[in-house]
């Protein structure tokens, strides 16, 4: 096996004595696709805030490509190649689709938003938002208002201003929550054609189980703040903790 672009060693965190995550590890190959499930409160999102700086845990060690990160704050992880988005959406609505990734490259590539409008003709980040709007197939959008676009285009929207920092590992939170059907398939192939690059390692989390099996290389459960199980989907599938636990069969 490969050196782990992330690893994640005995990570624990409490608030104010309550264990929100107790005593979780894991090893994350370069390239690959691993989607974290677990009911509400099982953890998922503290874990992330730990991975991302956004929250030093209480004890355990956090490692991308061997270089220790453990209580970093965001933007220095974030410069060091660990990108998320959030539950909720993260985007300025009065600005224009090509606008919010146009500064979110600016931003990412030296200047404050301050100074948009001086390098909003920069075309190496005209090219750079181009390659990313096409990715997340908002081109069409690209000159409508943020605020406008349907839901479903805001989410994308935030997963390419989320590409914008140019990241190695990237964490989605909930990437289809509140979407239709049909936006719920577009996403996730988007997300499926994204992978397919081989430029990002994609942690996921998920409570549409259609979308976890279509998109996970693994699947790691967990539960009350510790990783249950980790293992392919097939194995996931077949596991009868996991299927009385959470996929929700009878004993
Ligand atoms: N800032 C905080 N202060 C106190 N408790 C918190 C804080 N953040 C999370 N928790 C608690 O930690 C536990 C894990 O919450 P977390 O949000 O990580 O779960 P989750 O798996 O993301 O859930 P969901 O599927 O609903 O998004 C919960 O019991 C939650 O109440
Ligand atoms: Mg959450």
């Amino acid at each position: 096996m490969s050196t782990p672009i992330l690893e994640i060693r005995d990570l624990h965190k409490s608030f104010g004595g309550v264990a929100a995550i107790s005593g979780v590890s894991l090893r994350v190959q370069p390239k690959e696709t691993l989607a974290i499930i677990g009911p509400n409160g099982a953890g998922k999102t503290t874990f992330y805030n730990m991975l991302s700086g956004r929250m030093p845990p209480t004890s355990g060690q956090v490692l991308l490509e061997g270089r220790d990160i453990t209580g970093l704050p965001p933007h220095r992880i974030s410069r060091l190649g660990i990108s998320r988005s959030f539950q909720i959406n993260n985007i300025f609505p009065e600005m224009t689709v090509r606008e919010n990734v146009e500064v979110a490259l600016t931003a990412f590539y030296g200047q404050s938003k301050r100074w948009y409008n001086l390098y909003s003709n920069n075309t190496e980040i005209q090219l750079k938002a181009d390659v990313l709007l096409e990715r997340l197939a908002l081109l069409e959008l690209a000159h409508q208002r943020a605020g406008t676009i349907s839901y479903g285009d805001k989410r994308l929207l935030e997963i390419a201003v989320v590409l914008a920092t140019d990241p190695h590992v990237v964490l989605l939170d909930e990437p289809t929550a509140g979407m239709t059907p049909d936006e719920t398939k577009r996403v996730t192939a988007l997300v499926k054609k994204l992978a397919e690059t081989g430029e990002y390692t994609f942690l996921i989390t998920e409570h549409d189980m259609e979308v976890v099996f279509s998109l996970a290389d693994r699947i790691m459960v967990m539960h009350r703040g510790q990783c249950l199980v980790i293992g392919t989907p097939e194995e996931v599938r077949q596991n009868r903790e996991v299927r009385v636990a959470y996929l929700g069969e009878e004993e």
